[in-house]
């Protein structure tokens, strides 16, 4: 067993408190409690904590639609929040809020810290107002048209259709999505944390190994941008914390979303007597780890240390960041019916399903995660039933009608057993390395061989034969003593499971447990059903937001003014193989696509389709082009034609594609 017991912290982000967990949210949760169960399981002492981030103009927005307060939008999603991770097996030790006092205490604590240490500067900020709800308004909240290519209703941020980014006063026609009205600009004193003072210690402290590769390739492009200063207040009317001695200003979501991970834990403390400084402070011997997801890079690795330094605290040991999670290779779309919430799956399948499959599909990179309903249809009923339930359920039937429940009294192939021992040292490594879907591989491997055991010696024959009842009996318990084996292998993936398995084997789990030998047995329920395409149907079915499906009435533009055959000969449409499909770095809709029109070069096209098509889905794909239109210097390269695709946009793109037996470089006419 391992040598001594380390102290460690975990968290997992924090969720807003505006809206239902997801089943996009349950990757990073399940991948956290796996990791911290794991912990637990090999006698480490391990805390998990989390909260809700309750603060900012959203949740205070949609307080003041609902007609309640803030603190009551806050409880509702705090009750909510809990219950959909307690019935998915998401254990913490504790989950707080970060509208608490804890937290304010920190964030003013770490404030103060910035302060003193000549970290924070004023700068008076023009900002878009809005005059009729008398709020300064933040980028996401004002809609108007793309500055650069025109489209309609975009963000104040970006354009969706041309994936420009822009500052929310370059729009044109703007509108404040509060009130309606057109916003003016206003000016306003802003508190601002000079980012670049940390410069020497935050490169220091991302290229000691805390980070993953990818990670760190992130940060050092960042880096050599130059890190700008960090605008951490808003002002009034805002829900969060004021800003000590300045009234009408509050610290941005961001500054206290973090230190809710310390007041979470700050929380725990008070009610466990644990030491908090031992986890916090900077001379502690313990581990600090936050999951997270791609997105929140940012606010993790740069600022929260920043802040820890100011506020002279430890940093974390490492941030663990996950990528996306995408449903049959698209991001969750209401339309499809894959934006699935965590308590609509719960009313359709079982969680430890997905608890399985997530930990199936996990490795410890960044790359998206993909739930394909088909796949995990087949893995759950394979592998999970097929494979690992059905060790047990072959062997139990004979000890508890033959044997009255009783188990032989020594292994009938101890080499065997020790094999499946020695195997833990492999699948421990995967999962301390946060590798599941090596653990879960090595682990059905495995079961394959208990299975084989079984098959070889044929219980079922050997029942039927006198004078075998010695063997029928070794056989049947060297089987269910593997079972157990695997059990606490999969234990921290499955801990209802294990639930089940310790009543009816009558004895606990364990990370490698002693061998169970002459010992009874309890009578054998069916440990997990098969799961019905039925039961996907209907949750996907559930999951379908009326409003969201197009109503093909309103979807469909109006037909062009009508143009001469002379004018649609002049374009020229090819069919085009797509070589390569590549994603492109900073572009949030587009992806390069490699064609081949037949031509000795291929072509190098943009298509604004990220969000309907991986790459992977595209790669050899036939389909359309314009072959002629003028090449286009774009942000990221010249772009040399145009794909053919129809939809409303977003995820709804359909890229049109030629019946079979066409070839690149054919004309259509
Ligand atoms: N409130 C912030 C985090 C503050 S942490 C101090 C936030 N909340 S969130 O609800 O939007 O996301 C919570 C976590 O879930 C983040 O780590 C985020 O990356 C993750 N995910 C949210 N949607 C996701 C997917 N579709 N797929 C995988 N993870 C996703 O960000
Ligand atoms: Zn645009």
């Amino acid at each position: 067993m391992a040598s001594s017991p380390r102290k460690i912290l975990v968290t997992s982000a924090l969720p807003y408190a505006n809206g239902p967990i997801h089943i996009g949210h349950l990757v990073e949760y399940i991948q956290t409690d796996i990791w911290v169960r794991f912990q637990k399981l090999r006698g480490h002492e391990c805390y998990y904590v989390c909260a809700d981030d309750a603060h900012g103009t959203p949740i205070m927005l949609r307080a003041q639609k609902e007609g309640i307060t803030p603190e009551e939008l806050i409880a509702r999603f705090h009750t909510e929040h809990q219950a959909d991770f307690a019935d998915f097996a998401i254990r913490f030790d504790n989950y707080y809020s970060t509208h608490s006092p804890e937290n304010q205490h920190f964030s003013n604590l770490i404030y103060k810290g910035l302060n003193e240490g000549g970290h924070i500067e004023r700068r008076t900020i023009r900002q878009f107002y809005d005059p009729v709800k008398e709020m300064f308004l933040p980028d996401r909240f004002i809609h108007g048209e793309c500055p650069h290519c025109g489209a309609k209703d975009q963000y104040g941020d970006s354009c969706e259709e041309c994936s420009k980014t822009y500052n929310p006063t370059e729009l044109k026609n703007p509108v404040s999505a509060v009130s309606g009205a057109t916003p003016i600009e206003k000016e306003s004193e802003h508190w601002f944390v000079n980012l670049s003072n940390f410069d020497t210690m935050l490169q220091k402290w991302t290229s000691s190994g805390a980070l993953q590769p990818g990670v760190l390739h992130k940060l050092n492009e960042w880096f050599e941008t130059g890190l700008q200063a960090w605008d951490i207040s808003r002002d009034a009317p805002y829900f969060g914390f004021e800003i000590p001695d300045q009234p009408n200003k509050y610290f941005y979501v961001w500054l206290d979303a973090p230190i809710g991970y310390m007041a979470s834990f700050k929380n725990l403390c008070e009610r466990e007597q644990l030491d908090f400084e031992q986890f916090w402070g900077k001379d502690n011997q313990t581990e600090l780890y936050h999951f997270i997801g791609k997105d929140i890079i940012y606010f993790h690795c740069l600022f929260w240390p920043a802040m820890l330094t100011a506020g002279g605290f430890r940093k974390p040991t490492a941030v663990f960041v996950h990528g996306f999670l995408k449903v049959d290779g698209h991001k969750m779309s209401k339309t499809r019916g894959t934006f699935i919430n965590a308590r609509t799956y719960l009313n359709h399948l079982n969680p430890e399903y997905l608890r399985y499959y997530f930990a199936a599909k996990l490795g410890n990179g960044v790359e998206d995660v993909d739930l394909n309903m088909d796949d995990f249809f087949h893995r759950v009923n394979a592998d999970l039933v097929g494979k690992f339930v059905n060790i047990a359920s072959r062997c139990v039937k004979f000890i508890t009608n033959h044997f009255n429940g009783q188990l032989a009294p020594a292994l009938a192939d101890a080499a065997l057993y020790q094999q499946f021992i020695d195997e833990g040292n492999t699948i421990a490594e995967a999962y301390e390395n946060r590798d599941y879907k090596k653990a879960v591989r090595d682990i059905m491997a495995l079961a394959d061989r208990a299975n084989q055991y079984i098959d070889k010696h044929k219980p079922w024959v050997m029942v039927k034969q006198k004078g075998n009842e010695d063997q029928l009996q070794a056989v049947c318990s060297q089987g269910l003593n593997l079972f157990q084996v695997l059990m606490g292998y999969l234990a921290p993936i499955l801990p209802w499971l294990v639930n089940q398995v310790e009543a009816f084997l009558a004895a606990p789990v364990a990370w490698q447990p002693e061998p169970l030998l002459a010992h009874t047995i309890n009578p054998f329920k069916p440990l997990m059903k098969r799961v019905e395409k039925k039961q996907i149907d209907a949750m996907i079915e559930a999951s379908k937001d009326s409003l969201a499906t197009p109503q093909p009435a309103a979807s469909i533009e109006s037909i062009a003014e009508p143009i001469g055959y002379d004018e649609f000969s002049q374009i020229d449409l090819r069919i085009a193989r797509i070589v390569k499909a590549e994603q492109v770095e900073g572009a949030q809709k587009l992806l390069r696509l490699t064609l081949d029109v037949g031509e000795e070069q291929p072509r190098n096209v943009f298509a604004g389709i990220k969000d309907a098509y991986t790459p992977e889905q595209l790669t050899n794909r036939l389909t359309v082009m314009v072959a002629n239109l003028a090449p286009r210097q774009m942000r990221f390269g010249v772009s040399e034609g145009m794909v053919l695709a129809a939809g409303p946009g977003k995820n709804e793109i359909f890229l049109l594609s030629p019946d079979e037996g066409a070839q690149p470089g054919m004309r259509v006419k």
